[in-house]
């Protein structure tokens, strides 16, 4: 057996990770989580994984951890990856993705060992690109549009550097847009998706607010994207650098547009000028031939069905959250919920549901750890085959002792500061925790996009 280990196993792209490395058989999956990690993106492989705790900032706790599971693999997705967070919080932009990384190089170092390291660079890195440089392969100039675009050319050189310094097998991968299932809201195509699902269950004016539509982006879904970190390792020559694109670019008037004739509802777009950017990078279009020839990687998912899927997320959650509050008015009390799983299994991207089914509802119980509480777990499947289940504790006292009150869920979401997408790592809202594959970014309860 391999010993893999995944920073940021908590978010978004590293929990999509996880399972794919769990469906390989031949590895044994580790993941690095902070005490105050959300874990609801793993709850669903919780008991086939390997958490360690440790805070990429701190080296000590960054050489134990290497130290106790000396891995073969290291695949560094944590990482703050929300840009418009880097604006607001620049240096912990900087600090938390460069120093992360540092530390985690030097524990392999002081460690003795010789693992694959595979790191989430990032398409951002690129900035301005000019028309005519379309489509960018790893040759074109980085003309960064914000810190987290430098951040991450540090990390990137940074992987160069011990490279060629040390020997250390580093990987660099420059991934452009990618989503899916369990994306987390702020992202583009999460916002989008989350409000249209929240408008189709009545919880919201029938309108999508929207930041820059012109700006124009390469997704892939994340399946594919996890699938090519792995292929990056095995078949990847380390102090290399690969771009990971889709080849195809939409603007985002166009992902609005896609998502909107799957809508139920009619909906009309309204542009909200909190969504914009201090400088936004205009045109992402990668050229991912280099790695394509190196490892055999071609992307499957088309991107309609990305989308599908997505929408079919956010409409689980959605009617997940409307379950839970529903309950909560019938207890007259607080609700929070212990954890969220949204497991995909999606088969037909046409077969998005015109609403999400509560399948399964409600089993009330003496709730562990509260006092008179009442634990309640709410699962919703869709046709698109993703499901989503959310366990609850009701407490009598109208608040918890996290301090969540009693209006809201404690789904990691809707904050408005902060980072840590998809559930992934971080209460208060920046920091690692999943990456930049990308894993952890700010939520923001507009997309957060504030000068
Ligand atoms: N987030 C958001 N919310 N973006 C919006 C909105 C909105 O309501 N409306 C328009 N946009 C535009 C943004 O201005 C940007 O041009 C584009 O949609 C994509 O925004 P994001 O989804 O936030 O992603 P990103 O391109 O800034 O960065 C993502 O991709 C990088 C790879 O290129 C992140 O995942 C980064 O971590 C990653 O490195």
């Amino acid at each position: 057996m391999v010993r893999a280990l995944v920073t940021g196993i908590t978010g978004f792209a590293g929990s999509h990770l996880a399972e794919y490395l769990l469906s390989r058989k031949d590895v044994e999956v580790y993941g690095t989580v902070r005490w105050r990690s959300r874990t609801e993106n793993i709850e669903g492989i919780r008991d086939r994984i390997r958490l360690v705790e440790c805070d990429l900032m701190d080296a000590t706790a960054v050489d134990q951890a290497v130290q106790k599971v000396r891995p073969d693999l290291i695949f560094h997705l944590a990482a703050q990856s929300f840009v418009p967070t880097s604006w607001l919080a620049p240096a912990e932009t900087l600090m938390n993705n460069i120093l992360g990384e540092l530390n985690l190089f030097e524990a392999v170092r002081r460690a003795g060992i010789d693992p694959l390291i595979q790191i989430a660079c990032s398409s951002e890195e690129y900035g301005l690109v000019h028309e005519d440089e379309v489509p960018i392969n790893e040759d074109n100039p980085l003309r960064p549009q914000s810190p987290y675009a430098v951040s991450k050319i540090a990390q990137d050189f940074l992987g160069y550097q011990y490279f060629r310094s040390y020997g250390l097998r580093v990987v660099r991968t420059r991934t452009f847009n990618h989503t899916g299932p369990r994306r987390g809201e702020v992202f583009v195509t999460s916002s989008f998706a989350k409000q249209i699902a929240e408008i189709e269950h009545g919880l919201a004016e029938p309108v999508l607010k929207v930041g820059n539509l012109e700006a124009r982006r390469d997704f892939t879904d994340v399946r594919d994207v996890v699938r090519a970190y792995w292929l990056a390792l095995e078949r990847g020559e380390p102090g290399e650098v690969y771009v990971i694109a889709s080849g195809r670019d939409h603007r985002i008037s166009e992902v609005a547009e896609m998502l909107l004739a799957m809508s139920t509802v009619p909906i009309r777009i309204e542009h909200d000028p909190g969504r914009m950017r201090p400088s936004d990078v205009p045109v992402l279009l990668g050229d991912s031939t280099k790695f394509r020839r190196r490892t055999g990687w071609e992307p499957l998912i088309p991107f309609e069905k990305t989308l599908a899927d997505l929408l079919e997320y956010w409409r689980g959650r959605v009617a997940c959250r409307a379950a839970c509050t529903e309950s909560r008015q019938e207890y007259g009390s607080a609700t929070r919920v212990t954890s969220i799983t949204g497991a995909t299994n999606v088969t037909d991207a046409n077969s998005a549901s015109a609403s999400a089914s509560v399948i399964t509802s409600t089993a009330s119980s003496a709730s562990a750890g509260t006092s008179a509480g009442t634990s309640t777990t709410t699962s919703v499947g869709t046709s698109a085959g993703t499901s989503v289940s959310i366990s609850t504790n009701t407490s009598t006292n109208g608040s918890d002792s996290n301090g969540v009150s009693g209006s809201s869920v404690d789904s990691g979401e809707g904050r408005s500061s902060g980072g840590g997408e998809g559930g992934s790592d971080d209460r208060r809202g920046r920091g690692h925790g999943d990456g930049d594959g990308d894993g952890d970014a700010a939520r923001s309860g507009s997309g957060g996009n504030r000068r």
